[in-house]
């Protein structure tokens, strides 16, 4: 496993791959991998010749009082277990390295960045598109494969590659939960054991959701009301947001159909967590 720290040996990497024919998967990650994040480079894995990880936790996407300094970092860990997943190139590029003196373009996508976690981390999805564009230009892959647990990100990201011609596949590979249903996350470990049992609060309320939507309610504020009592059941609980929305153009709707997707933010004392659900399908 070939470890790179230089954007410019990442790009020429690249290159050098591209022009032997050879196919890139690509898996950018913050780092602090969990199962998740092994998913989505085990179907990489399986996809393409040559398999990147890119960590970098990256500054530009956390706004001001979020928890960037403090977010997990476990390098060594993470090398291991990219190991583990016949991971080939490793590119850990620092923040100098990306956002060097002068640094001063950003990726805007608008319209579906000015809703749900848009309206309560204003700048975030910027940081991230300027982000993955700028590692999309440099690892150059084929497919890219992005978690439907976060699931804006995915659409807001699909958006940008459509609108700037980045031909790149943007492959979406379904959430991988804890055994009680919490979404894995790296932030998980910020919760406290009460705190953490609390948060199944999340799925259980899809799961209500869900069982709602069977027994015949299709009203999606009849159900959005259910979800929100249930996350507030619990004492350190409080939902940021519960919409209904279309699956693709994340439009609100007011019933649910097939093409409804439930996407939830919501706060276990100082932890932000997000959850969602086809609301048609079986939560597995
Ligand atoms: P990070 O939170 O590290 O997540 C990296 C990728 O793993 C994302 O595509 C995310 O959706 C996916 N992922 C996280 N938890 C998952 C889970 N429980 N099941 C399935 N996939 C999961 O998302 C980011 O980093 C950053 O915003 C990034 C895209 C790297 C840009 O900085």
């Amino acid at each position: 496993m070939q470890i790179i720290h230089s954007p410019e040996e990442m790009q020429e990497a690249a290159r050098r791959l591209s022009s032997l024919g050879k196919e890139i998967a690509f898996v950018p990650t913050m780092g602090y991998l969990h199962e998740g994040h092994l998913s989505l480079l085990r179907a990489g894995r399986k996809a393409g010749d040559v398999l990147v990880l890119s960590i970098f936790v990256n500054p530009l996407q956390f706004g001001e009082g979020e928890d960037f300094s403090a977010y997990p970092r476990d390098t060594e860990r993470d090398l291991e277990m990219a190991r583990s997943c016949g991971v080939d190139i490793v590119f850990i590029p620092t923040e100098k390295d990306l956002y060097p003196e002068g640094f001063s373009t950003g990726v805007e996508v608008e319209g579906l960045t000015a809703i749900l976690c848009g309206q309560s981390r204003p700048g975030h999805f910027r940081g991230v598109t300027t982000v993955v564009c700028k590692l999309l230009n440099l690892v150059r892959p084929d497919r890219s494969y992005f978690g439907r647990k976060d699931y804006q990100q995915l659409a807001v990201i699909r958006r940008m590659v459509t609108d700037l011609n980045l031909g790149v596949g943007i492959i979406s590979m379904p959430i991988v939960r804890e055994p009680d249903g919490l979404a894995m996350s790296s932030r998980n470990v910020y919760l406290d054991p009460d705190e953490r049992r609390q948060a199944r609060c999340l799925v259980e309320s899809i799961q209500l959701a869900r069982a709602m939507y069977k027994g015949g309610e299709l009203r999606a504020e009849e159900i959005l009301d259910r979800v929100r009592t249930r996350i507030e059941m619990e004492p350190s609980a409080r939902v940021d947001y519960a919409q209904i929305c279309h699956m693709d153009t994340l439009d609100e709707m007011e019933r649910v159909t097939e093409e409804s997707v439930l996407l939830l933010a919501a706060y276990i004392g100082s932890v932000r967590l997000i959850d969602n659900h086809r609301v048609c399908m079986e939560l597995k």
